[in-house]
């Protein structure tokens, strides 16, 4: 593909750059159901993580390249040669693969962070993708910093990794610094003045710092860029990536004002919005551009009356174009093992054995129980919530009881298991949440500073299940806990204990930028 294809390459990185959100980390099997999605989205490249940060990093890697078919599957490597071989290793049983390495390019990055001179920085580029080129035909090539490096050395270094072999060449706003005009005339002076510019397909990568991800990727994309980098719900690093549901429904919107097109099935963008923010515990804000719970609702009445008389007074795309409406009533208290495994299955979620099966059939039958209609976001929060009490299980809820009365100072009293051992704990608070999470302190000791509690329902109804997110910080790591229950009580014990779990697990990754 050419960069003069009216056709953009959608390149998502919610497994990659998003999860280096504080507290975004996910496993593997979390990793795999969102790329299964990420593939029924149809987008072109799933950057799947960063292969040398840690075991369980690369297990993640080679698990999405092993299984995902229609997607490229890449993964992210420093300018190292063992970053390289690392990335290519994971990669080796993937359909279609692709290696990304890169290195900062501005005199400030170049200067406190690498300590090269820009020489050297050149030299470590054309040896990365020269290596890179050994083990795969498809090599990135990202400029770290590119909107605070120097046009002049940019054209310099860009055109010597093409010769070396680079087949896509990324000019990443690392810091979403730059401005929309700007960023939008680098593309293009770069697209200008490089003599072999046409051998690559030219990308961009924008944070949101300034609020202007989106706006930047869309000026570049005018000026000839013809990959962009995203993440769903714009989760990533700091304030965030450009958000691919924004990037993928403003190219369609206004294919009449930009030409472009991609080949993301629209539909699945709210599944997919949906399954990031119930893995990750990061909340969509009801009022986000697409996938947000008031994207698509008309409070005023001059609005209501408008769109019933004629949808498009008010409304430039369907609820349904970007899958408000998926989200039918499947299964119910009397539905079988096979039904329920079905639908499990078309949402991105396997099962390895029998006894697994069993036990998430056996969870989904006590939230029949309780509700009587089960929605598919209802199954997506049970698999987040089983998920989230298999692994490292030091703690382990075994009852929670709360008094909670007018006038009276609430109650919890909890019995956990630790590490196998029964331990009855029971603590005031100024609410029953409050309560609850002052005995699970007392009883962990953990000295963890509780950074955010929220709570969402999944569905609308009182029968609602509760998802709830514990973000708990010590000694600078942050971890996310997650719960789902009808009793947002529970739910919330759930999720501290989850957030307790991942603490004690103590994971350690490095950091591509560190
Ligand atoms: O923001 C950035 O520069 C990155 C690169 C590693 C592409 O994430
Ligand atoms: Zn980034």
């Amino acid at each position: 593909m050419s960069r003069n294809d009216d056709r953009v390459i959608i390149f998502d990185t919610t497994l990659r750059d998003g999860e280096q959100s504080p507290g975004a980390s996910m496993t593997r099997d979390e990793k795999l159901r969102i790329a299964k999605q990420l593939e029924k989205l149809r987008v072109d490249v799933i950057e799947a993580g960063f292969a040398i940060a840690s075991p369980g990093d690369f297990e993640s890697v080679k698990a999405i390249a092993d299984s995902i078919k229609d997607s490229t599957v890449c993964s992210l490597s420093r300018a190292l040669d063992a970053d390289i071989d690392r990335a290519g290793e994971a990669l080796r049983g993937a359909n279609s693969g692709r290696i990304h390495t890169f290195i900062a390019t501005s005199p400030i990055h170049m200067q406190y962070k690498l300590q090269m001179e820009p020489d050297q920085v050149v030299e470590n580029a054309v040896r990365a993708v020269k290596r890179a080129r050994n083990l795969i035909d498809d090599v990135e090539f990202s400029l770290e910093d590119a909107s605070r490096s120097e046009l002049d050395f940019m054209c310099r270094i860009i055109e010597q990794v093409i010769d070396a072999g680079a087949t896509t060449i990324n000019i990443p706003d690392t810091v979403g610094y730059a401005v929309p005009q700007e960023y939008g005339n680098t593309i293009a002076q770069l697209i200008e003045r490089i003599p072999n510019a046409d051998k690559a397909i030219f990308s961009v990568h924008c944070h949101n710092d300034l609020g202007l991800a989106v706006a930047n990727s869309l000026a570049a994309v005018s000026a000839g860029a013809r990959q962009v980098e995203c993440t769903i719900n714009g989760l990533g690093e700091r304030a965030g990536n450009a958000s691919l549901e924004e990037i993928v429904m403003a190219l369609r919107t206004r294919e009449d004002i930009l030409g472009l097109s991609t080949g993301i099935d629209t539909t699945q963008i709210v599944p997919a919005s949906r399954l990031v923010s119930s893995v990750t515990g990061f909340p969509v804000q009801p009022n986000k551009a697409i996938v947000g719970a008031n994207a698509f609702a008309h409070e005023s009445g001059i609005h209501q009356d408008g769109v019933l008389k004629h949808r498009e007074t008010y409304e430039i795309m369907t609820a349904e174009d970007v899958g408000w409406n998926t989200n039918r009533m499947v299964l119910g208290k009397l539905s079988g093992r096979n039904a329920f495994r079905t639908r499990m299955e078309e949402l991105g979620t396997s099962f390895a054995s029998d006894a697994e099966l069993n036990t998430a059939f056996s969870r989904f039958k006590e939230l029949a129980d309780k509700k009587s209609e089960i929605f598919d976001d209802d199954l997506v929060a049970l698999v987040s919530d089983a998920r989230a009490s298999a692994g490292h299980e030091k703690f382990k809820l075994s009852s929670l009881n709360v008094t909670s009365q007018t006038g009276e100072t609430p109650v919890a009293s909890l019995v956990v298991s630790v590490d196998g051992d029964e331990h009855s704990v029971e603590s005031s608070g100024s609410g029953p949440v409050d309560a609850a999470f002052k005995a699970l302190e007392q009883l962990a000791n953990s000295g963890a500073n509780l950074q955010l509690y929220s709570v969402n329902a999944i569905t609308s109804g009182t029968d609602s299940q509760g998802e709830v997110t514990v973000r708990l910080e010590k000694a600078g790591r942050i971890v996310n806990g997650l719960g789902a229950d009808t009793d947002i009580i529970i739910a919330s014990a759930k999720a501290y204990i989850h957030a307790l779990n991942m603490l004690d697990a103590n994971i350690q990754k490095a950091h591509p930028q560190v």
